[in-house]
């Protein structure tokens, strides 16, 4: 197969969708990698070390996708970028599947066979290619060190000849994988932590990493998609919430929020009145800024001086660690694409596979969503033949 891994253009976008370590992998097992020049620069990766893992560095985007039969991005395509793809090619990248039908629409118009990152199912199986969790998993560890960073006192307990420092107190709320990840982190740094999800089946996992789950009687015990992800509670509920949290927010130096629903606007969990009461120098992370917020104040990408609360809104986090982020992102898309790499580096998409089924966003000029799968119905399960007939 012919791989290009053209450089991101989004402002700000550090990573790279393929590493020197995934490129060798591609090319020992017969494909051709073709690189933009610099791409891999700002991710800590000169074009040196992809030629030496045998890809072919061309000057600028148009020489490294022309016939191409797969496309590695980290962001998803403008207008333009999309225009310039090879008709019936393979993309791999951040689609925005669930909001974003207008690029969708223009990827089937070229019959491009495009797969969401965002959407590869999270099962056991697709692990090694769920870049949700790998990315979240660096945005979760970075929070806290921004938080860190930011805040006025120690998060660890120190006795010194000069006194004794209290841990500071933190409080994560959403422990998805990015939420574990800041508790984790926090721990690791000395930190009185508490956590909160609505998802109840978290409890335990908040609890094995040290911190303490804050019980909150939200009235549903309905609070999990049979996919694993959290319903939207209802305002009453979400009220409910807001009032029962307050008081650790309040008594917490930092907290760091999560809380999402996949293709919402984030919840709003934090609001002003409750930032009102919290000590001046305290501060809140909040990772769900860029749908929206988990707390009234957010600005995305802006950090907001409340009555001396510091409420950050980091955008696009794990692109302020790109060298780390773009390794798991690479193994990520690399897992994803060996999937549809057949004999001898031949194009061979195969839809009854459940995760290209579930990642496709567009295939054959047609919507993923306009049609009931692009994989084969399971078979009828068998009927038990009764006796009698
Ligand atoms: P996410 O980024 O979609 O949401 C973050 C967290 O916010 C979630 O834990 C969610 O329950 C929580 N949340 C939503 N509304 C909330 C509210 N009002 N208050 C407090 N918390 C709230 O989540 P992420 O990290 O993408 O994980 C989603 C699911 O996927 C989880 O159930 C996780 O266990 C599952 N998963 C499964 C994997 C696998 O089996 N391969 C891998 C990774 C995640």
């Amino acid at each position: 197969m012919r791989i290009a891994v053209p450089k991101e253009t989004a402002a700000g976008e550090n990573r790279v969708a393929a590493t020197p370590e995934t490129v060798k992998k591609l090319v020992d097992t017969g494909n051709e990698v073709l690189l933009q020049a610099g791409a891999g620069v700002a991710a800590g990766h000169p074009d040196s070390q992809y030629t030496e893992a045998g890809a072919q560095v061309k000057p600028d985007a148009a020489a490294t996708i022309a016939g191409a039969d797969a496309v590695l991005r980290v962001g998803k395509p403008t207008s333009e970028e999309v225009a310039a793809l090879p008709d019936g090619s393979i993309l791999i990248g951040y689609l925005d599947p669930l909001t974003d039908e207008a690029t969708a629409q223009s990827l089937a118009a070229k019959k491009i066979s495009a797969f969401a990152m965002e959407s590869i199912p999270r099962t056991t199986r697709a692990q090694s290619m769920d870049s949700l969790s790998s990315q979240a998993t660096v945005s979760g560890y970075k929070a806290v060190l921004i938080a860190a960073d930011e805040a006025p006192k120690f998060l660890p307990m120190l006795t010194t000849a000069a006194g004794t420092v209290r841990p500071a107190k933190v409080f994560v709320i959403g422990a998805g994988v990015a939420g574990l990840q800041a508790i984790a982190t926090a721990r690791r740094l000395g930190a009185i932590v508490h956590g909160f999800d609505v998802r109840p089946a978290v409890k335990e996992q908040v609890e094995s990493l040290g911190a303490k789950f804050v019980e909150i009687d939200l009235g549903t015990d309905d609070a999990e998609t049979s996919g694993g992800y959290a319903k939207e509670l209802t305002d009453e509920q979400k009220a409910k919430q807001t009032e029962l949290m307050s008081q650790t927010v309040i008594e917490s130096d930092i907290v760091i929020t999560t809380a999402a629903i996949p293709g919402r606007t984030a919840p709003m969990l934090i609001p002003t009145s409750v930032v009102d009461q919290m000590a001046p120098g305290s501060v809140i992370i909040d990772l769900a800024a860029e749908t929206g917020g988990n707390c009234e104040l957010t600005q995305a990408g802006q950090t907001i001086l409340h009555n001396g609360v510091k409420v950050i809104g980091p955008a696009n986090l794990p692109s302020t660690m790109p060298l780390h982020a773009s390794q798991l992102y690479a193994k990520n898309v690399s897992n994803l694409l060996e999937l549809m790499i057949g004999e001898e580096g031949a194009k061979n998409v195969d839809f009854s596979d459940e995760i290209l089924d579930g990642a496709c966003l567009t295939h054959d000029g047609k919507l993923k969503k306009d049609v009931e799968s692009f994989a084969p119905p399971a078979p009828a399960p068998e009927t038990e033949t009764s006796e009698a007939e």
